[in-house]
């Protein structure tokens, strides 16, 4: 999401609460819209999918969830390669990640003992989260050296699989929406880490980007997991 410019003087200056309010306005409309025309299977409950379809729109979410763990792992491989051989910044990177308040897990066993819409609105957090970060990579940061064609590559695949499964897990749990732009306000989720991507001081740089791919991996998988158990569950394929 483009930040969200206001005009104050004859400055224009980024406010970060009123791009939250921004944000909150648009989901909020498309939720009204939603209400007000049918809004396509709404429910966890898809009795009225055929068994068959169901399968493949679920396989369908799975690949993409996939994807997006595999450009995450790309992105995260060919800058660990050129940029953290002989550095110690896998030591710290996840300990401070813009998602860690979600308090999602990592842990397979945990996972399974969640209920669907948990899950779905642990998928759709995760998916929130990284929009904007990604689009920032893409847009502001694609110039620099260290963002290399792969994996500016990788960025946009991310981008667009994000929002195809964000899409998808909207469609199928309308309901979980709002709960979850809540929780993303109430925890305070927002990525601020541009100032040290761009900082003139390499080491502050290099560890800044380390830190985003290695967390955007590390939620990858959590988010390629969690679609793969809510898959199986509701397709019947465990
Ligand atoms: C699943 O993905 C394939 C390939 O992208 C697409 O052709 C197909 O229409 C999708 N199926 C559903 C049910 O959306």
């Amino acid at each position: 999401m483009a930040p969200a410019p206001s005009f104050r003087g004859h400055q224009w200056t980024y406010n970060p609460v009123r791009g939250s309010c921004l944000l909150l306005l648009l989901v909020m409309s498309n939720l009204l819209l939603c209400q007000g025309n049918s809004c396509p299977s709404c429910c966890p409950d898809v009795s009225d999918i055929p068994l068959d379809l169901l399968r493949e729109l679920f396989l369908n979410a799975t690949l993409l969830s996939q994807s997006i763990l595999k450009h995450s792992r790309i992105m995260l491989n060919e800058f660990d390669e050129k940029y953290a051989q002989g550095k110690l910044y896998y030591l710290t990177a996840t300990k401070s990640c813009h998602t860690n308040s979600l308090h999602t897990t990592e842990d397979m066993d945990k996972a399974e003992k969640i209920d669907n819409e948990d899950l779905s609105k642990w998928i759709l957090m995760l998916l929130y989260s990284w929009h904007r970060p990604l689009y920032l990579l893409v847009k502001d940061l694609q110039s620099m050296k260290e963002v290399s064609d792969t994996i500016l590559s990788s960025a946009k695949e991310n981008m667009r699989k994000i929002e195809e499964l964000q899409a998808f897990i909207e469609r199928q749990f309308s309901q979980v929406i709002y709960p979850v732009i809540r929780t993303i306000f109430k925890a305070r989720i927002y990525w601020s880490g541009l100032a040290s991507l761009v900082s003139n001081d390499e080491d502050v740089r290099h560890s800044a980007f380390y830190k985003l791919f290695m967390c955007l991996y590390r939620d990858s998988r959590k988010l390629d997991m969690y679609t793969e158990i809510l898959a199986c569950r509701i397709t019947n394929t465990c």
